[in-house]
């Protein structure tokens, strides 16, 4: 009753068209997030029976006499001694040193949703052997690889290996706990309180469903004899508690047709300290010890209004963590798409580091490790074990498996002016003049959900954007592109193109009786599309070609927000977990891919509306793992605030460790009103983020750059100005992401593996391995405290070209004018100078290198240069991956890719280098041309030379020689 009162409240608001009450109503009594509308682990079933098991000796027991080994891998029984349910274990050696393993029930009396289109291939096994075997256990040898796997029959556990070394354990603590499915028995004193009305919903529920899936789950139903299984005992006391047949929350409740299906399991990591990823949270970096509290969740989620360093579900899930230490690096990929928690322990949390000490000199320390214990509430166990044995080869292994940063299209690189709402055309006209105006670069202008009609995605409010076409056109010829909002939730109107194509072809996801699902979202009453179903997926991909998606042209490109998926009057603000997707799955199963499957169809549709010739981008706010292959991410409705200007630094580090390069957090803060001081050092952090662009709630005050006081805009200018100026530096590493899987925006620890100093960091992170960032974060900053890594290490400070020493940490005083940022000595970093209107005006401009040495007069770095936005350097080679290398006074440009070809104008027209001698004479060489002298300027203060004009063509070979 309550949720009907409720509906029919907002459906009276909507009617009156005030949108503004209704958010109103969430802002005014809330500053924060309403905690009560998402559940604890105590409030989800599954996670509190999980949770509830102690670690002890595990029920399961491998039976060794059915193990079987074949060329893809071995597999075997357990059996749970308690139950006599029987598991299978399949065990697979993957090359690249990696492991994976599946666990699902022998004879399911329905079948498990196993994740499909997360892997982009099926993994290579390599082949595993026998190399020992005792009563109790067998030793396996992973071809190809220095690992070994023990598998202990009773109590079940597996140790992987490395000569003599543990990495890690599995089920070491005993908390493998897989729910069977099981047929519901109600005794006789419940089945009498059961109500008619239950009774008839779940007549009516067996009676109705279809799909994959058979309705057993009747009271009191015979169990069929399960083939083969005529050991079968009694299923031993029916586990009653609360919540494992239905379980409802605040006024929602969750029938659950197939009862308690969760799966959890336990990792131990020995010499594991420090343990990262499992985004999203709004939390540090580095995962904190969740005993006492709440594991991490993970269940893309609407926050409104998220709160800082803690533990709850947001958009985004990728569950992928990595183990760090000073030997070695770990990952851990639980590829399942349901709810699922995460709880990590330590046998050191909580221990001073005098007490470490201590236990150390007195040897009475134990070997630090850390814990980490998966739940899932359905699926099968599917895990793969990356195992290293570095940082970056665990980058490289789990974007084997699951795709690398798609290439983004170099306009989406730039600086991108967004908000709710650019009322209509004449604004949005203005706004784009206002940067011209201002001297401003943007590349894009973005329109959130007003400019369609009544939330009609893939149409234009009649009035207020009745030219899209004339719009876009103007943009394009100011080489500007223009990105609208496209939500997967879809107006019911029978007048309403899109909704009617939906429901005539069955796609939208169904609730559990059969019909379409509606939840209350922006359009008021609408269908979700079951993007599960491949047909779905192709269908809306189609809506996007330009006879479709009316008013659209090549420079109209694509937000995907809401798609956790979001439902304002559903269970936690999403979707009811028994609603049936294609296939005869449950929302419960697929939950946390939805968002990709949104996300995937949307960049599908944009490179078919091109012929497969164009890139797409589309920024997607919900994600799983794999979502890199089709775009952008954001850190979703954050906060004008200070705090929230800091997390963004671990927020984007997290997503990048687990292959989401391409990420940022709203410039400015989405809700309330930055003080110009907070925006100004919003826009110098956002300059230094992959995903650079400014947002704002609807409620908020304009903030267009030139709306600020004039020193306000200069700073910006400025900070735009660096952000453009190292556009191709952007660029060649989001190339390096795409080709090799290593992250664009990088924690210390990745380059400093050793230096437990940078393990805790999340005030400051690399761009590569050239540039480190220290952005300011704190109001009325005087100075900040850089810490510069690496012993033998030096740092430029890429402004003054001021010179320091790593390690140490270093107090700097700092204006409003600009944020610490330093190139290390040994790189070389790509620029143009010239900042215009926006990239596409900069593209075929000269580079200036700068080369910054390292003490041993030496330095290393690369460009790459295409189209900057089709597939042609894929289809058709044409690219250039230019070398650079320093040494021996001899700057040489040589091809790092010999495939590649591109004719561009792009020529050389400076070098800077840093902490260069002043040469007597500077000659530049180019293979068939005599020798020329060059001339140049040294500044011996700061130890730097500046080379002018070389004027060759960055496609050629050339060295230039200090002498
Ligand atoms: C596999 O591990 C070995 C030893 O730890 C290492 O030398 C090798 O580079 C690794 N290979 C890959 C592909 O990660």
């Amino acid at each position: 009753m309550a949720a009907v009162v409720e509906v029919v409240a907002r459906r009276r608001r909507y009617r009156m068209g005030l949108m503004l009450v209704f958010l109103g109503l969430f802002m005014g009594n809330a500053l924060a997030v309403d905690r009560s509308n998402f559940k604890t682990c105590d409030e989800s079933s599954f996670c509190k029976r999980q949770r509830s098991l102690r670690p002890g000796l595990s029920p399961y027991r491998a039976l060794l006499d059915s193990l079987q080994l074949g060329p893809d891998g071995l597999t075997v029984q357990l059996v749970h001694e308690v139950t006599k349910v029987v598991l299978v274990l399949e065990l697979q050696g993957l090359q690249k040193n990696m492991t994976r393993f599946r666990l699902d029930e022998l004879q399911p009396l329905h079948p498990r949703y196993r994740v499909s289109d997360v892997l982009v291939a099926d993994p290579a096994p390599a082949r595993l052997s026998v190399s020992g075997r005792d009563d109790n256990s067998v030793e396996l040898t992973v071809a190809e690889g220095p690992y070994k796997i023990i598998l202990t029959a009773k109590p079940f556990r597996l140790d992987l290996l490395e000569g003599r070394s543990l990495l890690l354990s599995v089920n070491a603590r005993g908390l493998l706990e897989f729910e069977h499915q099981r047929h519901r028995r109600v005794p006789f004193s419940d089945k009498v309180s059961l109500t008619l009305g239950s009774m008839w919903d779940k007549i009516k529920n067996i009676f109705s469903r279809q799909g994959a899936r058979d309705p057993a789950e009747v009271d009191g139903a015979q169990p069929e004899a399960a083939a083969g299984d005529g050991d079968k005992p009694e299923e031993p006391t029916e586990r009653e508690e609360p919540g494992a047949w239905e379980e409802t929350f605040k006024t929602h409740s969750d029938s659950k047709p197939y009862g308690p299906t969760s799966v959890g399991l336990d990792f131990s990591l020995p010499g594991m300290e420090h343990v990262y990823g499992i985004p999203e949270h709004a939390d540090s970096l580095r995962l904190k010890v969740t005993e006492g509290g709440e594991p991490y969740r993970l269940y893309n989620l609407d926050v409104f209004q998220y709160e800082l360093d803690n533990p709850m579900a947001l958009y985004g899930s990728v569950p992928v963590l990595l183990a760090h230490s000073p030997h070695r690096d770990l990952g851990i990929f639980w590829l399942n798409a349901a709810e699922t928690w995460v709880d990590i322990s330590s046998n050191t949390a909580g221990k001073t580091l005098f007490g470490k000490m201590l236990d150390y000199l007195q040897g009475s320390g134990e070997t630090p490790q850390t814990d980490v214990r998966w739940m899932s509430e359905s699926g099968i166990i599917d895990v793969f074990l990356l195992l290293g044995p570095s940082v970056f080869d665990v980058f490289r292994q789990y974007t084997s498996l699951t795709g690398t940063q798609a290439l983004p299209p170099l306009f989406s690189l730039g600086y991108h002016q967004s908000r709710w709402n650019y009322r209509d055309e004449a604004d949005v006209l203005q706004v784009d003049q206002g940067f011209d105006d201002h001297n401003f670069p943007c590349d894009v202008i973005w329109l959130d959900i007003e400019h369609a009609d009544g939330k009609r995605y893939f149409t234009w409010d009649p009035s207020r954007f009745p030219q899209p076409h004339s719009m876009l056109q103007h943009l394009a010829s100011k080489r500007r592109k223009l990105v609208a909002i496209v939500d997967p939730h879809i107006k019911v109107d029978s007048g309403y193109r899109v909704h009617e194509e939906l429901r005539n072809q069955g796609l939208y996801v169904k609730t559990r009786d059969g019909s379409d699902y509606e939840g209350w979202c922006w359009p008021g009453s609408a269908g979700y599309p079951d993007f599960i179903n491949p047909a779905t997926r192709a269908w809306w991909a189609s809506m996007f070609s330009f006879d479709n998606y009316e008013g659209s042209a090549p420079n109209l490109f694509i937000w995907n927000d809401m798609n956790e998926p979001s439902v304002f009057n559903g269970p936690e603000v999403t979707m009811l977990k028994d609603a049936q997707h294609y296939g005869g799955w449950e929302h419960r199963d697929v939950h946390n891919i939805y968002g990709f499957y949104v996300h995937m169809a949307t960049a599908e549709g944009l490179i078919q509306r091109s012929g497969g010739v164009e890139r797409p981008f589309v920024l997607s706010r919900a994600f799983f793992a794999g979502s890199q292959r089709f775009g952008a991410v954001w850190t979703g409705d954050n906060t004008a605030e200070w705090d929230h200007l800091k997390i963004s630094i671990p927020m984007c580090l997290s997503m990048g460790l687990v292959g989401l390069s391409f990420c940022g957090a709203d410039v400015g803060g989405f809700f309330k009103n930055p003080d110009p001081e907070l925006l100004v050092r919003w826009y110098q952090m956002g300059a230094f983020q992959p995903f650079f662009r400014a947002h704002a709630h609807l409620d908020t005050v304009r903030r267009e750059p030139w709306l600020l006081p004039a020193q306000h805009q200069e700073v910006i200018r400025e900070a735009l100005g660096q952000r453009y100026s190292l556009l191709p530096y952007w660029y060649t590493l989001f190339y390096r992401a795409h080709i090799e899987g290593v992250p664009v925006m990088r924690p210390l620890w990745v380059q400093y593996p050793q230096d437990v100093t940078t393990f805790s960091i999340d005030d400051q992170f690399l761009l590569g391995d050239a540039l480190l960032v220290h952005p300011v974060s704190d109001a009325g900053a005087h100075g900040v405290q850089v810490y510069l890594p690496g012993s033998g290490e030096v740092w430029y400070n890429i402004q003054s070209y001021q010179k320091h020493h790593g390690p140490q940490t270093l107090y700097l005083p700092v204006t409003l004018s600009s944020i610490p940022v330093f190139q290390r000595g040994g790189t070389v970093v790509p620029r143009w100078m010239r900042v215009r209107r926006s990239s596409d005006c900069m593209k075929d401009d000269p580079i200036t290198l700068f080369v910054a040495l390292s003490p041993q007069g030496m330095a290393q770095g690369e460009l790459f240069l295409d189209d900057g936005h089709s597939f042609n350097y894929q289809t058709r080679q044409e690219f250039l991956l230019r070398r650079f290398s320093f040494s021996q006074n001899t700057l040489v440009s040589s091809s790092a890719d010999l495939r590649g070809h591109f004719e561009t104008p792009v020529w050389i027209e400076r070098v800077v280098i840093m902490g260069a001698e002043k040469p007597a004479t500077v000659v530049l060489q180019v293979p068939g041309s005599p020798e020329s002298h060059l001339s140049f300027q040294h500044n011996t203060e700061t130890s730097t030379l500046v080379v002018r004009k070389p004027g060759v063509s960055v496609a050629s070979d050339w060295s230039i020689q200090l002498r």
